[in-house]
């Protein structure tokens, strides 16, 4: 057999040389967008590093084309400057790196890569590679550090002309994120993509997957799984801290942050893919991408919804002006867009029921670090004086482990595990233990208090990533499926938030508590009152507490309206008042709750603040109910017991769902489960008149399920009916207008900036069933008040 020979991109002594080489095959590295930031500041290097690896591996040789749009000679002049600044590693002797950097350089090609033709020529130069030099090709690696919007051109691009020949071998095209900005931009994009590479050439880059600490959470999971099975779950973990703080703004980047904020930029990508691979179930091979791809996949199915109150946000105060100066936007612009944001995260799983996930992320915060904190609970007391103890055996000191990203305290990448938790087992090479250990206190501890491992060589994420490419492992990127999942998972809430204006902060110390927040059963909230929002000391007499709050009157009947919170705070005294004074009376308390967005906020400030609430004496019914599944997410059944049931224990027998779902049907009229329901209410209900109803309103004017037009309006002297929607899921089950009108009290809370006009249009308009069903809300002899949020009310 004649040998092969390779003249690219494998070098002996110092010199080129053409040699032998069986079994060895080569890959072709082509990046495009060769002179842009990222590629000058971190994809030049790390693919020099990858090169440096594989020569002492020897597994493949490689050769390197950088293509931009420009003509070659500017182009290449542009690339080689880039190329010429490459620098070594520490631990790479300096004449071996200069000898690897020279190899490197001539190894690399300038190609233009515009057009169609652009990109059959660089096929054509790599297949007369091959032919030339007799080479075995292993696969083709595009990496693509260009804006998302040339992906789909240049990816049909490589489609049509750089295939490489051979079916054996591969083709893999690397995408930087942004991938959308939320799902309906992320699915158009995959969709897009789909059309020209199979899902399993696409290589979705998240840098922080390759951030050593982060990239070996799982091997660190696994290795010392004998130790964590028993204590990584509810019982023994208080909360997760997934936490990036940048002392960095977004100036430079405005055209880019306005459109992403911090969520779409870091949290919705970095964060969240961290929180998978802590939460996730250890693999039982950590080399198996698609069993990890299927543990992560669980992981999204366990996310609860995040409501509003699930998340706090704030704006670097120079942001605006930073905004308004790079995009020549006018002098009163507002940006609404959050550099700054705090997540509490929880998780349907019998391991993580009730542990927070915070998340936390901002731009011209005190600090850059970045980490991951595993916080145990700690349920020891200790007699011992503190200067006695040894941490080894102390129970009373904190215990967690911490997957360092670096800056910070600690300024490098560091996996910290308490002493007094275990001793860990490190299998991967890459990882050694710090014996000696500097003076630092970190996390509330000296760091001599915790087993500290440290990489063996420090390498940059992107440079781990490209080997990670070579090597197909899959599970360092982001597959279609997380992705979509992820967003699935994001865009309601910051759908949400874009309602909502950020809390400014002066940036760096001087933000001193601001932005510290608290996470209270499901509501997060800032620690501080906001000073923008508090009242000056000349409207003090009006307000209750420190924000005002004002009662005033709305279609003739009682009016409460100020901020969502405050509105939400006084409805949900009003109705622990209530709660209390009937159960003293009658000894429970029948409160019949709708369903819809805004009573989930009622639901997070009772489960919170109200333990006081007379909940077992409280009996739950339902206003209305849509004709699906209890547990179905649409069901609002799931969401009250989601969001309030399953704070308190409150006797099984004082919950009454509405009878959606009877004989494997859902709300057939011959199984009479509306008669049913009825006579449940005349049974416990005396006279069917509820102590409390609470009732939101629809953008068109609906209340419970009764819509403008419904044949429901019609059957009113029925306690209880059928109704249709006109929104899905369409069939539904409501209280009637006579029965919500016998009840003692009425609340219609109100919330949102969409709901001004219906607001708007009601406080004008006369009691109209037919096509307004809400304006014929008028208990018969009970009171009515309305709690209707300053958004709703004043747009
Ligand atoms: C990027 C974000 O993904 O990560 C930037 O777009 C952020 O806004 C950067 O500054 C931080 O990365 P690192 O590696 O410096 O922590």
């Amino acid at each position: 057999m004649k040998p092969k020979q390779v003249l690219c991109g494998l070098f002996l002594g110092g010199l080129l040389q053409a040699f032998t080489v069986e079994g060895r095959t080569h890959i072709t590295v082509i990046l495009v967008g060769a002179t842009g930031d990222l590629a000058r500041k971190y994809l030049w290097q790390g693919l020099f590093q990858t090169y440096m690896e594989q020569v002492d591996s020897g597994r493949h040789s490689l050769c390197f084309y950088g293509g931009t749009r420009l003509h070659a000679t500017e182009g290449s002049l542009a690339m080689f400057e880039i190329l010429r600044g490459l620098s070594c590693l520490p631990r790479v002797p300096s004449v071996k790196c200069s000898m690897l950097k020279d190899q490197f350089i001539k190894l690399s090609r300038y190609q233009q890569l515009d057009t169609v033709e652009d990109f059959s020529n660089l096929n054509r130069k790599i297949e007369e590679q091959l032919a030339q030099e007799g080479l075995e090709e292993e696969g083709r690696l595009f990496y693509l550090s260009v804006p998302p919007f040339a992906y789909v051109n240049i990816t049909a691009k490589v489609d049509a002309t750089c295939r490489p020949k051979k079916s054996s071998s591969w083709l893999r095209v690397v995408l930087e994120k942004p991938f959308g900005h939320d799902l309906e931009s992320a699915q158009q994009l995959a969709e897009e993509l789909q059309k020209y590479l199979h899902e399993e050439e696409m290589y979705r880059i998240d840098h922080y997957l390759g951030k050593q600490p982060i990239a070996d959470i799982l091997s660190f999971r696994h290795d010392n799984q004998h130790f964590l099975d028993p204590i990584w779950n509810q019982h023994h973990i208080e909360r997760v801290e997934i936490v990036m703080k940048e002392t960095l703004d977004a100036k430079g980047r405005t055209g880019f942050y306005e459109r992403y904020g911090v969520i779409c930029d870091v949290v919705q990508n970095h964060l969240t893919e961290i929180l998978t691979f802590v939460a996730m179930e250890t693999p039982a091979n950590i080399s198996d991408s698609d069993e990890i791809h299927r543990n992560k996949m669980k992981v999204y199915s366990s996310l609860q919804k995040l409501s509003r109150r699930s998340a706090v946000i704030g704006q670097y105060q120079a942001y605006n002006g930073e905004v308004v100066q790079e995009l020549k936007k006018p002098a009163d612009y507002r940006s609404n867009v959050a550099t700054f944001a705090g997540i509490g995260i929880f998780l349907d799983s019998p391991r993580w029921d009730g542990v927070p996930f915070i998340l936390s992320a901002g731009k011209a915060l005190d600090e850059r670090v970045g980490y991951a904190r595993i916080l145990f609970k700690n349920t020891a007391f200790c007699l011992q004086s503190e200067s006695t103890r040894r941490a080894e055996f102390s129970q009373c000191q904190p215990k967690q482990i911490i997957f360092y990203v670096g800056h910070g305290d600690l300024n490098f990448p560091a996996i910290l595990v308490s002493r007094n938790l275990f001793k860990p087992v490190m299998s991967s090479a890459n990882w050694k233990p710090m014996l000696d250990v500097p003076d630092l206190h970190v996390f509330g501890l000296p760091l001599s208090d915790y087993h500290v491992f440290t990489p063996v060589m420090q390498k940059e994420a992107y440079a781990v990533l490209i080997l990670q490419v070579l090597r197909a492992r899959r599970d360092s990127f982001v597959n279609t499926e997380d992705l979509l999942a992820s967003w699935m998972f994001w865009t309601p809430l910051l759908k949400e938030l874009s309602w909502e204006s950020p809390r400014l902060y002066p940036g760096g110390l001087q933000n001193g508590h601001l932005l510290d927040f608290i996470l209270a059963g499901q509501v997060v909230y800032f620690s501080t009152p906001d000073p923008a929002t508090v009242i000056s000391p000349g409207l003090e007499q009006q307000s209750t507490g420190t924000y005002k709050v004002l009662e005033s009157s709305y279609r003739e009947k009682k009016l409460v309206s100020a901020g969502t919170e405050e509105v939400i705070a006084e409805l949900a005294s009003h109705l622990q008042r209530t709660a209390e004074a009937t159960v003293r009376r009658s000894g429970r308390f029948h409160l019949a709750l709708s369903g819809g967005s805004s009573p989930l906020h009622l639901f997070q400030r009772l489960a919170t603040f109200h333990h006081a609430f007379p909940w077992k004496q409280t009996h739950f019914w339902a206003v209305d109910e849509r004709c699906v599944p209890l547990h179905d997410a649409n069901s609002n059944f799931r969401s009250l017991h989601d969001h309030l049931l399953v704070h308190f224990k409150i006797p099984y027998l004082n919950i009454h769902p509405m009878p959606v779902h009877m004989n494997r049907r859902l709300c057939v009229e011959e199984d009479h489960g509306a008669d049913l329901y009825a006579n449940e209410i005349r049974t416990l209900v005396n006279d069917s008149s509820f102590d409390f109803v609470l009732l939101g309103v629809g953008t068109d004017g609906h209340t419970a399920s009764l819509f403008s037009h419904s044949q429901a309006l019609a059957q009113d002297s029925k306690l209880v009916m059928l109704s249709e929607s006109p929104v899905k899921p369409h069939q539904r089950m409501t209280l009637s207008l006579s029965t919500i009108n016998r009840a003692k009290k009425v609340a219609i809370l109100i919330t949102g900036k969409n709901k001004h006009p219906i607001v708007s249009k009601m406080s004008k308009m006369e009691t109209n069933p037919e096509k307004w069903p809400v304006t014929s809300v008028q208990p018969s002899s009970g009171e009515l008040v309305w709690y209707i949020d300053s958004d709703a009310l004043f747009g």
